[in-house]
């Protein structure tokens, strides 16, 4: 059995135990932690390094190979047509989701340690002279940003947290800020988000400055964003491979500019958007995602299935499936129905009963607030329509 070093001395200790030691120090710190092989408990061997990147034999011959392990690479090379593309003004931010591939030692905990997984990277090019320069700090500048300082979360405006240093600059503000809003807008308990200026030690070798964006959960605290300063290194290391010129005008200044990237894992934000999102009530367990993200939009249910209840209920689901996503669902009692449409995350629910038969009313009901209206089937698009955009059912 093969197993991490640094995750074994973190899991014992519970302290972060960085990538980046040479052998000797694993070793020494596994010792000292009387760390057993976590399947055995027998003694562990020595500490080797092992390459991550996932070797594949591609054609007939099996040549070697590798899977990417980061998505922003591709960008980096493309940089020179992007910067044309962006008619050659500076900073400017580029992203790309997709695969990537890491040949993890142990991969574990459902969404959060996958060998293929989901990247989401922002790489933001920028002059490193300018970095101040930077207007749509302006929209930021009083968020208010959960930043760690001595082992404790402190609440503190974007502008002051630049102006006291604690942030490197207006341009890793913004994003900071902007990252720290994505996951408030997702539904992500603020009290159970940090951004974490990492040490050198913990840093990856590229970067000059990193912060990771860490939501706690049942797991512990996971690293959702790694938002690393890359400073000139992809571009330097990319222009001395290739020998092709990566500096750019930036106005009179000639540049080879910097990187800040913000790297998401995907996965594990779903992960952690839904664990945040669930909620145990006494009567019912509850998804409470917001409307936006709700996978299922409306339910529609007869509240019988039989008379002229499920043909109506038909009709009705013909029209709210034309625009929204909808669940059709008959089997077991209404209030069952209900329990599984919360369970799932779904903001609305439509009933069809006996008065629909004859008025041509049906009960339109909040998963939050588990209350009812009734709407004519007339007026349930519109309704639907503008709970959507934001308005309540219920004044
Ligand atoms: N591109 C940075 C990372 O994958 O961690």
């Amino acid at each position: 059995m093969t197993v991490r070093a640094d995750r074994l001395i973190s899991e014992k200790t519970g302290e972060i135990i960085p990538e980046r030691l040479g052998e000797e120090e694993y070793n020494r710190l596994l010792q000292e932690n009387s760390i057993r092989c976590p399947k055995c408990g027998g003694e562990l061997g020595a500490v080797s390094k092992f390459n991550m990147m996932f070797r594949v034999g591609v054609g007939a011959g099996g040549e070697d190979a590798y899977l990417r392990p980061e998505t922003c690479q591709s960008i980096f090379v493309d940089f020179p047509r992007l910067y044309k593309i962006m008619r050659g003004k500076l900073p400017f931010p580029v992203a790309q989701l997709g695969k990537s591939f890491r040949n993890e030692i142990s991969p574990r905990q459902s969404l959060m340690r996958l060998r293929e997984f989901y990247q989401a990277e922002i790489e933001v090019f920028f002059n490193p002279d300018r970095v101040d320069d930077f207007e749509m700090f302006e929209g930021v500048k009083n968020y208010t940003l959960r930043l760690m300082e001595d082992d404790q979360v402190k609440e503190i405006p974007c502008e002051q947290a630049v102006e006291e240093g604690q942030i490197p600059n207006r341009l890793v503000g913004y994003y900071l800020a902007v990252m720290q809003q994505f996951y408030e807008t997702a539904g992500i308990d603020m009290k159970r988000l940090r951004l974490r200026r990492l040490s050198e030690e913990e840093k990856a070798f590229y970067a000059k400055v990193a912060f990771d964006l860490e939501v706690e959960t049942s797991l512990g605290w996971i690293e959702l964003v790694a938002c690393n300063d890359r400073s000139d290194y992809d571009l330097k290391r990319h222009a001395e491979v290739s020998r092709k010129d990566m500096t750019v005008m930036d106005g009179e200044d000639k540049v080879l500019p910097s990187i800040f990237e913000l790297s998401m894992g995907v996965d594990r934000s779903l992960y952690c958007i839904m664990e945040h999102s669930f909620v145990k009530e006494d009567k019912r367990n509850m998804l409470k995602l917001k409307r936006y993200l709700a996978p299922i939009q409306v339910g529609v249910f007869p509240l019988v299935n039989k008379d002229e209840l499920p043909s109506k209920a038909r009709e009705v689901h013909n029209i709210l499936k034309k625009e929204f996503q909808t669940f059709y669902d008959v089997s077991g009692s209404i209030g069952r129905r209900y329990r599984r449409l919360d369970e799932v995350g779904a903001p609305l629910g439509v009933t069809i009963d006996y008065d629909t038969v004859k008025d041509d009313t049906v009960t339109l009901r909040d998963r939050d607030r588990m209350q009812q209206i009734r709407v004519k089937i007339s007026e349930l698009l519109s309704k639907i329509r503008r709970f959507y955009q934001g308005e309540e059912l219920f004044r």
